[in-house]
């Protein structure tokens, strides 16, 4: 079973703003970038709760009848999708794919900041393509987090759309190599450290 991300963030590689909003996504230009042949080729969409609760706020389902797993650990409520094929499930998402394929399920799309850095780090996901939108936006729901190990990327292709979007493709080499491995604590610390030596710098303002 292959398991590909498809989404869209800001240079500064965010997916949504703090209050997840994502009209910084839209360049004015509704140029086709390859969602729709994406979308059309998975059997099954996994989301994290919040996703689906930004879905929520849109009004509509947008997934049709493609069978949706929501990943979550607290209730949530589908008796307002008509038509849709939804379902929560929590847990470890190499128990989520072991599910998915004994289904038969045969392409999966993850998507969701957190959920996408779970199975990034379970060493899952097969398939990445980011397309980037030219706005710095400072803050947000970041698209990668901290990580054990330094994950390889195997870049595929890099295709231009007008309005300046940039979309990479990377396949992955999990292989295990002389990864660096560094506790994520120390990582934090050392953001910390260069944050406040970036305040205290007279050029921030
Ligand atoms: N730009 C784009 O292309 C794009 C794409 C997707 C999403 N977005 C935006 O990104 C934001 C959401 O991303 P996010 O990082 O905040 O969150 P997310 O990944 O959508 O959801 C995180 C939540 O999913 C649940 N979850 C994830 N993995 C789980 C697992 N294995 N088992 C059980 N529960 C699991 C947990 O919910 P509980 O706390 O309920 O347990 C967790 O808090 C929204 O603003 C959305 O609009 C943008």
């Amino acid at each position: 079973m292959k398991l590909s991300v498809f989404c869209g963030v800001s240079v500064d590689g965010f997916l949504a703003r703090p209050d997840d909003s994502v009209d910084f996504l839209d360049t004015g230009e509704h140029v086709p970038h390859g969602y729709e042949e994406f979308i059309k080729s998975v059997d099954v969409v996994v989301i994290g709760r919040k996703t689906y609760e930004f879905v929520v706020r849109y009004g509509s389902w947008v997934y049709g009848k493609k069978p949706v797993v929501v990943l979550s650990t607290r209730h949530l409520d589908f008796s307002w999708i008509k038509n849709g094929v939804v379902e929560r499930r929590s847990g470890d998402p190499a128990e989520i794919v072991k599910l998915l394929q004994a289904r038969g399920c045969k392409h999966a799309y993850i998507d969701g900041g957190v959920t996408i850095q779970r199975f990034l780090a379970a060493k899952l996901i097969d398939r990445m393509v980011v397309t980037r939108v030219p706005v710095l936006i400072g803050q947000g729901v970041p698209l990668f987090g901290p990580l054990l190990h330094d994950i390889k990327l195997k870049h595929v292709a890099t295709r231009t759309y007008s309005g300046g979007l940039v979309q990479s493709e990377y396949g992955f080499n999990y292989v295990a190599g002389p990864a660096r491995r560094r506790s994520v604590r120390k990582e934090r610390k050392e953001r910390t450290k260069t944050a406040k030596a970036l305040t205290r710098s007279p050029t921030y303002a």
